[in-house]
């Protein structure tokens, strides 16, 4: 690869002294050159330079000899592990481009809308400045439109948006045989999937489903075992659960018990009652709510604990959505049983590809599975600038009290040194529990999580998780892929300045009608709206460019974005990339891993027996030593653990 850069770098001169319509029209040049017969390796190092160049002009960011050869192992169809903050946003740019110029269709894929939208708009600029077509899918969007972002020469779109359409595509074929509503109309030509150690391997064998009409016989027992579970008060003792396996089954006493009148045995009839009985406890020892789901617009939402998100067209199998759906009742409707007429797997829908590649902050770990499954190799790419970032190792508490006051301490002396934080918790209503926490304190902070006043504002929430002094409290959705820059996001914070200031201003005082008319426009895109009024972009621009030199240096004097992880997370990949987001471009960051004894997933790691014959030890312990924190042989145990 060392080489090929070298090639790269000889040729920078050339394009720098290009005009931009020479710069441009580059593309069509490198057209013509694949259409005589050249391949997609031969251009390589032109069409790298070019998009290098380009970039340096449209986006301000020159893509370094490391991203050059993230570009290069993206486009051999491998997948890259690049670190947290390396710009792997911009290393796509370089196989996207190479790849689009084929004219067959580029899919730049990830793990959430949010994602998916910035990366499009941001990148979006370089592309549209080359002369390439670019488009992005959001949930929600209808199959025309959707028909008309695959066409695009580049489409930046969620894995999830891609299996459904894939799949209502295949089922409009099935009934109607009506080719024109297709919105997938090309062959999967080359995917880059970002976050690919998600997708590809974390998710892959979750199928997407799409289901028919209901079936809504089973509603009533549904209910029953609910009853049953509540007013027969089954509880420990009369059924054994395995955390681990996810299982529950009833005791001799369960199954006397758990009988509804004129029911003589669980396991007889026709419709035996038992596995409803056992659903609906499940339902309710394994699942809580506010942590694996919410209750939105009456109905139960899977959330998904390793992204926070909230994964709106799933349910979940074997009756058990629907046990919750009791629980939840009436708050939500029961929905009958769901027949499926069609489903497939990440796994499937990605080797439809003629050619896909990865990347991510974590791969190297799953190396053989990426081998495996998918015949992918991994490639580590080194980084280019050394990394500054403070891991402290986790600390356990043996009571949550514990853990809160060293959590106050970390944060007042932040606050202190105006210092941003982003607090990572495990799930909704952790995070929820944290901020009451915070409030009692009178600690200011700003809240991320699956509910969807947040989800909303994602993207201005993200904008000012930088600011100097501001605390952030996230659930996983704060993870994977989000960029915090430190000091803020100059154009969100302009934005948002803007939104609240600015505008509402001119519309108290009658001023500029016009403007204010075009105020729900200005929220939908400050783009279109600065085309609108240039004098206005003026000087916002002007605030700006003064913003971006101000707060920056300071934040990272005072040692850069503070990550505490509250809790252990579900794998140290997750928990990898929740301290990812500080410490990004060599930047200065410091994390921290606060976890209490009765965290459920100390006991789900099979910690439990351990700890509970550890405890009298260590409250005795304790009360000689007024350390908060236990032995460092405790400390191996839960690290060994956490990290499988
Ligand atoms: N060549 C470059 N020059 C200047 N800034 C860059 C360059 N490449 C990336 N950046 C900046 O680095 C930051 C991180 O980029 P990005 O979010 O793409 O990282 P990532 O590798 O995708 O991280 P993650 O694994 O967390 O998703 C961004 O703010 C981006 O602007
Ligand atoms: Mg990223």
């Amino acid at each position: 690869y060392m080489q090929k850069v070298a090639v790269i770098n000889s040729l920078e001169e050339d394009m720098k002294a290009l005009p931009d319509e020479a710069l441009a029209a580059k593309t069509s040049e490198f057209r013509g050159r694949l259409q005589k017969g050249e391949s997609l390796d031969d251009i390589l190092p032109e069409a790298f330079a070019v998009v290098r160049e380009a970039s340096r002009r449209v986006l301000n960011m020159r893509h370094y000899d490391v991203q050059l050869i993230g570009g290069m192992v993206l486009h051999v169809g491998a997948v890259a592990e690049m670190q947290t903050g390396e710009g792997k946003t911009l290393v796509a740019t370089l196989p996207a481009y190479l790849n689009a110029l084929e004219g067959k269709g580029v899919h730049v894929v990830t793990v959430n809308d949010y994602l998916a939208k910035r990366d499009c708009e941001w990148m979006g600029k370089l592309y549209q400045f080359l002369g390439v077509s670019v488009a992005v899918i959001q949930e929600g969007f209808s199959q025309k439109r959707k028909r008309a972002a695959f066409n695009a020469d580049i489409t930046y779109l969620t894995a999830n948006s891609l299996g459904f359409t894939f799949l209502q595509d295949t089922s409009t074929v099935d009934r109607k045989d009506d080719l024109v509503r297709l919105a997938i109309t090309r062959p999967f030509n080359y995917a880059i999937v970002d976050e690919a150690d998600s997708l590809l391997i974390d998710d892959c064998r979750n199928p997407l489903i799409i289901s028919d009409e209901p079936d809504t016989g089973a509603t009533e027992r549904f209910l029953l075992a609910h009853k049953v579970k509540t007013e027969r008060v089954l509880r420990l003792g009369h059924y054994v659960i395995d955390r681990k396996l996810h299982r529950i089954s009833l005791t001799r006493d369960g199954m006397l018990r758990g009988r509804p009148p004129n029911i003589n045995d669980l396991w007889e009839a026709a419709v035996p009652m038992g596995p409803y009985i056992i659903t609906a406890l499940r339902a309710r020892e394994l699942h809580r709510r506010d942590v694996n789901y919410i209750v939105r617009e009456g109905e139960v939402k899977i959330v998904n604990t390793s992204t926070g998100r909230i994964m709106p067209t799933s349910r979940w199998t074997d009756d058990l959505h629907q046990a919750i759906e009791a629980q939840e009742y009436p708050e939500v409707e029961i929905k009958g049983r769901t027949k499926v007429s069609s489903s497939i797997t990440f796994q499937t829908l990605f080797k439809y590809y003629s050619k896909l590649s990865g990347m991510t902050g974590t791969a190297i770990t799953e190396e053989e599975e990426f081998h495996e499954v998918y015949g992918l190799s991994v490639t580590a790419v080194p980084t280019h600038k050394p990394r500054r970032r403070i891991d402290h190792e986790p600390r356990v508490f043996l009571t949550e009290n514990h853990m809160l006051r060293t959590l106050r301490l970390l944060l007042t002396k932040a606050r202190s040194q105006l210092r941003p934080v982003l607090i990572g918790t495990a799930s909704v209503a952790d995070s929820e529990y944290a901020a009451a926490n915070l409030r009692a304190w009178g600690i200011q902070h700003q809240m991320l999580n699956a509910r969807p006043q947040y989800i909303r504002r994602e993207a201005k929430i993200i904008a000012q998780a930088g600011v100097p002094g501001l605390i952030t409290i996230a659930t996983n959705m704060a993870g994977r892929g989000t960029d915090i820059i430190l000091g803020g996001n100059p154009k969100g914070l302009a934005q948002l300045a803007l939104e609240n200031t600015v505008l509402p201003a001119m519309a108290a005082e009658g001023l500029h009608q016009q403007l204010v008319s075009s105020l729900p426009l200005a929220q939908k895109s400050w783009p279109k709206f600065a085309q609108l009024f240039p004098r206005l972009k003026a000087v916002v621009d002007a605030k700006l460019g003064a913003h971006d030199t101000s707060e920056g240096p300071d934040v990272k004097d005072a040692g850069g974005l503070l990550v505490l992880v509250l809790s252990m997370q579900e794998s140290e990949r997750v928990a990898k990339q929740l301290r990812g987001r500080a410490g990004r471009q060599g930047d200065p960051g410091e994390t921290f891993t606060l976890v209490d004894l009765n965290d459920p997933l100390v006991e789900a790691a099979g910690l439990t027996s351990g700890m509970e014959a550890a405890r009298p030890f260590l409250q005795s312990a304790r009360r000689y030593s007024c350390l908060p924190e236990l032995s460092s042989l405790t400390q191996d145990a839960v690290e060994r653990t956490s990290g499988m």
